[in-house]
């Protein structure tokens, strides 16, 4: 695990409303956070690799949490558990909020010789569980469900009342993104703010594009990163600006036979 060296500021400044001098603070705060990160690269080791598949600004998600002191927080994607981390203890210090977190946990079989030859993965060690890393005493704000986001996330934009940051850190088919998007975008408020992982590089795709726009929410890269940003705006529009057209629907039924760790988030 490596410590995240090029916060961006400026992108949760944007996504906070806030000025940058505050967004900067609470960057700053994160990566104080040493006795979470030295928990985090120790836990890894224990578990048998150098590196888990994580999220790339792990700082920008605890400043998030400080400066929207959201109420639920919604995740899919967990690995080892970095991001719910993270998340968790920028809620432990705020005393507020809870994490509500979707993973599909994805065991390796292969004999652990060939296992530790890998240089990144989020496959998990023998005898864990999805959030494997997390210290245990940031558990109590935790909701952590297990299960493919396509049948979890419709349970969860029934069961809250509300939404106030989503981080989508996981592979996905166009399809199915829209469609998950869909499931919290009644929950989520004016002010309310979504991230998006689309791997190293990788441009947002039509899906979430739309929805931005149904949202009034125009996309916001983090520097470097193939992440992007939405801070929902005052006005909804319909629901039907999310569908997918008609032809999307068989290149998604083609990605989804790809493996899906090769896919990338
Ligand atoms: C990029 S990793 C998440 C990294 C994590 N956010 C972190 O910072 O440590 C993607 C995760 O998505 C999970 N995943 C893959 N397909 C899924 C699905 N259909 N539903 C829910 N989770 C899924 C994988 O098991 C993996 O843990």
């Amino acid at each position: 695990m490596q410590p995240e060296l090029d916060p961006d500021s400026r992108w949760v400044s944007a996504l906070a409303g806030v000025p940058e001098a505050r967004a900067r603070a609470a960057i700053e705060e994160a990566s104080g956070e040493t006795r979470l990160f030295r928990h985090l690269e120790r836990m890894h080791r224990l578990g048998g690799r150098s590196s888990y598949i994580e999220i790339d600004a792990p700082l920008e998600l605890y400043a998030l949490v400080r400066l929207l002191r959201p109420r639920h927080v919604v995740e899919v994607g967990v690995s080892s558990g970095v991001s719910s981390a993270y998340l968790l203890q920028a809620m432990h210090r705020e005393r507020h909020g809870t994490l509500h977190s979707v993973d599909l946990p994805k065991v390796d079989r292969r004999p652990a010789a060939r296992r530790a030859s890998r240089s990144a993965s989020w496959s998990l060690p023998t005898g864990h569980s999805s959030g494997w890393a997390v210290p245990f005493p940031l558990r109590r704000r935790w909701d952590l469900r297990l299960g493919d986001k396509a049948e979890v996330l419709p349970l969860l934009g029934e069961d809250l009342p509300s939404v106030q940051l989503f981080v989508y850190d996981v592979p996905h088919g166009e399809r199915q993104a829209a469609l998950d998007f869909a499931a919290l975008d009644p929950r989520m408020a004016p002010g309310a703010v979504a991230i998006a992982d689309h791997g190293p590089g990788g441009g947002l795709c039509a899906p979430l594009r739309r929805w931005a726009v149904s949202r009034s929410a125009p996309p916001l890269g983090r520097t470097g990163l193939g992440l992007y940003g939405f801070r929902c705006a005052r006005v909804r529009r319909p629901a039907a600006a999310l569908r997918p057209p008609a032809g999307r629907e068989r290149l998604d039924r083609g990605r989804a036979r790809r493996p899906v760790e090769a896919t990338g988030p």
